[in-house]
Parts: structure tokens; sequence; C-alpha cells
């Protein structure tokens, strides 16, 4: 290696929001991951979506399976909260042992929703749940009222449902995930310690003129939509401030390309192959490589109440090409930056 390049060493990084899928993509999905993860905290909004613990270490099951040889990995489940969620099933989901969050999607608000929750009121029993046992609550925070922006749906979530929510649950653990608004980086900040948040790689390096200006770019396209540049700057700030509130959280999530170049595309950016590359990449940009470590690495473990992990990974500032495609069954997954530098490398 060349002594000139700059070289970071960090306790081996968790992410504490990833879409694997199922089937066939676990392939691609699970050895991306364990090539720099620890741990991850598996989304439950498959078709159907996993919503008990048989269903979870079924998944996880499947999940391991699919790990090559030489990786480990260890997928923490996370349950799929419906209309229909019981205390019962809260308390099997503790006791398990493998599943370590319960996740709301308001129906209707992103990929795989269609069986989430369409009233809040009706998981209070679950939440109550919750808040006794331990389990922490995965959000997905957008109002889904076709009335209201679709640029404001974060905003309003947190008045409309999150602020009354954490006063009628003050000891609930809360992760309002993927934040994209300078309003939520304000709520976190300034809520009890029990509110956390994750932010992508996507959000802290790209911002709506990436997805609209001058064309639309459908693999900028994933939900909460990418906002203004100063929200991005807002976000930028709260993950490099070394505030224990704010960890990583890729949302990586692949869909095939026949899906997100379409007339009525979808939501989600691939990014677990490269993941804390291109968080490295986003932390130096800002000048602030050094609190990269406590953000991907101590923060999520810390807020989850799980051992921090003790391997190192080291990355490197060398410049390689992301590829233009993966396979991905009968078609093609484009990851974020197909066929464009990433400026960070890890090193094997
Ligand atoms: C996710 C997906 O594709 O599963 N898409 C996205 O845009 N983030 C779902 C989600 O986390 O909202
Ligand atoms: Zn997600």
């Amino acid at each position: 290696m060349n002594s000139a390049t700059p070289t970071v060493t960090l306790v081996q990084p968790d992410d504490w929001h990833i879409h694997l899928r199922d089937g066939p993509a676990l392939a691609r999905t699970v050895n991306d991951a364990a090539k720099q993860f620890g741990r991850v905290i598996v989304m439950p909004n498959l078709l159907p979506p996993v919503t008990n613990t048989v269903q979870a270490q079924q998944y996880r099951q499947r999940i391991i399976e699919a790990l090559d040889l030489q990786l480990t990995l260890d997928p923490l489940m996370v349950l799929y909260l419906t209309d229909n969620t019981s205390a019962d099933t809260v308390r099997q989901a503790k006791q398990s042992g493998f599943v370590h969050a319960a996740k709301l999607y308001p129906a209707g608000a992103t990929t795989h929703s269609d069986s989430g929750v369409t009233d809040i009121k009706n998981i209070y029993p679950a939440l109550e749940e919750m808040q006794k046992n331990g389990l922490v609550f995965s959000i997905h925070g957008e109002i889904t009222d076709s009335h209201v922006d679709i640029f404001d749906r974060e905003e309003k979530f947190i008045d409309q449902i999150l602020t009354p929510l954490v006063s009628d649950f003050p000891e609930l653990k809360i992760v309002f995930e993927h934040i994209t608004t300078q309003q939520a980086v304000d709520f976190v900040q300034s809520a009890n310690d029990n509110i956390a948040a994750t932010i992508t790689i996507h959000h802290l390096l790209y911002n709506r003129n990436h997805l609209l200006a001058g064309g639309i770019r459908p693999h900028y396209y994933c939900l909460p939509i990418l906002k203004r540049e100063l929200h991005q700057k807002s976000l930028i700030q709260a993950a490099t401030s070394g505030n224990k509130k704010f960890f990583i959280g890729t949302d990586s999530a692949p869909h095939p390309q026949h899906s997100k170049e379409s007339a009525c595309g979808c939501a989600g950016a691939y990014t677990a192959f490269a993941a804390i590359e291109l968080y490295a990449e986003a932390f130096d940009l800002a000048n602030a490589i050094d609190k990269l470590e406590g953000f991907a690495s101590f923060y999520g473990a810390d807020f989850y109440q799980l051992p921090r992990n003790t391997q190192l990974i080291t990355l490197q500032k060398k410049t390689w090409q992301a590829p233009s495609h993966f396979d991905m069954s009968d078609d093609k997954l484009i990851p974020l930056r197909a066929q464009q530098d990433i400026l960070w490398s890890l090193i094997d």
C-alpha cells in the first residue's frame, strides 16, 4: 500500500436498517452486507410480510443459508406491525432473542406497505407491551394522506403522529428510520434518550436536484424522497456531530432494473455493495472521517443494548468504479453510483 494513501481503521460497523429481500436475491444482498457489517437489522417488508416470530425464525435461517462459507453475519430480525399485531405476538418476539424490533409501515407509505398500519391507535396494545419489554419500535415516518405534498410527509408525521406518540409512550425505545429533514434532526436532538434515528448514505450524499434536475433519475428515487440541499446539510451535520442519537442505517433496497426504469418506478436504492465506503466518502467530504466510527460502529449497538463489535476493518482513500449492474434473477440490479467513482475502498 502507498504510505501516502489516507486510511482509517474502525471497529466493524453494523447496518441498523437493510432490505435483504428473499429467495435468489439473498445470494447478492446477504454477502454484500457481510463483507463489511457484523450485524444487520433486517427489514420485514417481504410479500407476505414477516409478522410473527416463527416467520422471522424461518427467514433468518434462509439468510444464514445464503451466506458464503468464508463470511459471517448476524441477522437481527424485525416484525412487521399490522392492525392486528397483538401484545402476545410482541411478547413472543422479545422472548425469542433474535427479534430486536417491530416496524411501523403506515399503510401505503412505501414499497410493500399494503399490510401496514391504518391507524396508529390500532397498535397501541402492541406498543404498550414493547414499552414494557424493551423491543425497539422502528418507524417509517411519513404521513400517507394523498393531499399532503410528498416533500412534507415526514414533517407532518412528526407533528401529527410522532409528537403525540412520544408523550403517550415516554419509555418506548424508538428509531425514527431514514430521516430526511431538518425538522426530523431537530425533533430527535431535542427528544429524550429513548429516541434515535438512522441516516442513509444517499440522504447524506444527494438531494432532490440529483433526482430531478436535468432529467428524472429513477435510481435516486427512494422513500422518504430526497429533499432540498438545506435538509441534506442538516443530515450531514447530525451524522458527523458525534451525537449518539444518530447512527448508520443504509436502507439498501434492491429492485430489478425494469421496476426502477419504468413509467411508475419503485422506491429504493441499492447501496449495500459499497455501503461503508460511501459513508466514508460522505464523512470525509465533511472533514469528519474521525466521527465515522461512532456513527457506524458504536451508537447503534449501544441504542439496541447489544455489545459493540470487536473485529476491525480498514478503509483507504482509493478510488474504484462501481459496476454497471449485478445480475438479479432474470433481470439486472443497477446499484447507486453505477459506473461512477467511489472514493474510498475497503481493504480485505
Ligand atoms: C424500501 C424498499 O424498497 O423496501 N424502499 C425505499 O425507498 N426506502 C422500503 C422503505 O424502507 O421505505
Ligand atoms: Zn427501508
